[in-house]
């Protein structure tokens, strides 16, 4: 098959890309899913896989009956399949899981760096880090240091790379590593990340990537790059974000960097030995790292969803996305009153999965409810767990919109104002679906009173629809599944 008809095939069949929802204007439509950055759809080729290893799933600590030797064989196999989907060397780098996302395996990651390489204090990272990339590394290091955003014209939201190689020049040999987001979750703005690696290694820092954005979009090369210093050292990423909602956060790094390091969990399946008085941990990655019995389907899931990624090609993928960004990006700025957050130009700025976005003088909730009440399309808002980046944007138009406002007059309007409304693609999304967003902001736009006075705002800030509700039970809960199955007998 060709590779468009390979995409076509792997984009075209995701799990809930055709539910349906009863809507306030009586309607009933096909959901537009647009928020893929929160977690993506589970590709069908994921859930059919996953169908049909679930009768011989086992315990990959037990050994010798036919449904342990499978699960673990290909549990094993995952392993290898996340090392190459990240092109990293065997050799010198591990893959292993981690809790259900991202977040597990940067706290990880930070607890066991400040404990291998003690003398580095520092951890540089930047203002457009989720709290994920952010938090655990103040947690484990004395001092952090947030590298700007650009907010010259042209590159504005993307890592301010002067700022940062003043950063690397200030702290020299303290510093451990630099933890960068290869894209934002709030702008999609895509980060020079081997550049930055470049940067940090000659001044002997590491470089650690949060891929939780980039993973599903952009092809990634940790290892074999033509100049070696370009390399990754660390990169993680989450299952759930990458079509395979169920499955584990992935840590992929040199191995040397974790050796000696005692493992965070402890327990069984990662000892050579155990007596009462003492312990020996296995030197042999990934199980040193995988303590317990590990979310087998999970693996299995995210394994399947990257060998198809990569059968397909991920050149593939973020070409086709990338069109699809660019037709966003030119749809909603057509629409007066749309502000969009970042540098819109994508040659001069290029951006991957998502973009962010306000109707002036609607509260980000309010466009988020109306987008999902009336037109079936679902998307974040709020701050996104990214909030000093949030509050830059927000800030950074606020400047170019009002001149006659002094500094502390915006950064409180700033602060009033926090949040934006997230579009958000998968390889399923199209550009009918984008037509539906842009079509239904102009609606918003031009009869924004009306709207306005059809909901109520609660104390959490969010808006709820004076007559219209969303009884979730009718169509789904455990409790009604379970009586469903087991009928009235
Ligand atoms: C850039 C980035 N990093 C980290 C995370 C945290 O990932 P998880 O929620 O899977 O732990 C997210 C989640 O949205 C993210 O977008």
């Amino acid at each position: 098959m060709s590779d468009n008809g390979l995409f076509e095939k792997l984009a075209s069949a995701a799990v809930g890309l055709d539910v349906n929802y009863d809507l306030a204007n009586g309607q009933r439509t096909k959901r537009v899913y647009l928020d893929s950055t929160a977690s993506s759809l589970r590709l069908q080729v994921v859930e059919d896989t996953l169908t049909k290893f679930q009768p011989y799933y086992s315990n990959t600590h037990s050994v010798l009956h036919f449904g342990a030797k499978l699960s673990t064989s290909e549990y094993k196999w995952t392993h290898g399949m996340v090392l190459d989907f990240l092109n990293a060397n065997p050799e010198n780098h591990t893959a292993f899981f981690v809790g259900s996302g991202t977040t597990a395996g940067i706290n990880r990651v930070a607890r066991a760096l400040r404990e291998k390489r003690p003398d580095r204090e520092v951890v540089i990272t930047s203002i457009m880090e989720h709290h994920s990339n952010d938090l655990p590394h103040r947690k484990h290091f004395p001092q952090v240091v947030h590298v700007p955003a650009e907010m010259a014209k042209k590159s504005i939201g993307r890592i301010h790379m002067d700022r940062l190689k003043e950063a690397l020049e200030e702290h020299g040999d303290n510093v451990n590593y630099v933890a960068i987001t290869g894209v934002s979750n709030v702008t999609g703005i895509i980060n020079p990340i081997h550049e930055i690696a470049e940067l940090a290694h000659a001044h002997g820092a590491l470089v650690v990537v949060d891929a939780a954005q980039m993973a599903a979009h952009l092809p990634i090369q940790m290892s074999g790059n033509d100049n070696p210093a370009h390399d990754l050292d660390v990169v993680i990423f989450s299952g759930h974000k990458i079509y395979a909602p169920g499955s584990p956060g992935v840590v992929v790094t040199r191995k040397d960097l974790f050796e000696g390091v005692e493992p965070q969990d402890v327990g069984g399946g990662m000892v050579d030995d155990v007596y009462l008085n003492r312990y020996m941990i296995m030197d042999a990655f990934p199980d040193r790292e995988e303590a317990g019995t590990p979310n087998i389907p999970g693996a299995i899931g995210l394994a399947a969803s990257l060998y198809a990624l990569n059968r397909v090609g991920m050149e593939k993928v973020a070409e086709e996305e990338d069109a699809i960004i660019r037709y966003t990006i030119g749809q909603l700025s057509q629409i007066p009153d749309v502000i969009i957050y970042g540098e819109s130009d994508c040659d001069a700025c290029e951006r991957a999965g998502a973009v962010s976005f306000n109707v002036r003088g609607v509260d980000h909730a309010m466009t988020a409810a109306v987008l999902n009440d009336y037109f079936n399309i679902a998307v974040r808002n709020e701050c996104f767990c990214a909030h000093p980046y949030v509050r830059e944007m927000i800030t950074e138009v606020l400047a170019e919109e009002s001149d006659d406002l002094s500094d502390e007059e915006i950064e409180r309007l700033a602060d009033l104002h926090r949040g934006m409304v997230r579009a958000s693609f998968g390889i399923y999304n199209t550009k009918a679906d984008v037509d539906l967003l842009a079509e239904a902001l102009r609606d918003l736009v031009e009869k924004r009173e009306h709207y306005e006075g059809l909901y109520e705002r609660l104390d959490s800030g969010d808006y709820a629809h004076k007559t219209f509700k969303f009884d979730h039970a009718r169509l789904f809960s455990v409790k009604g599944a379970v009586d469903g199955w087991l009928g009235d007998g």
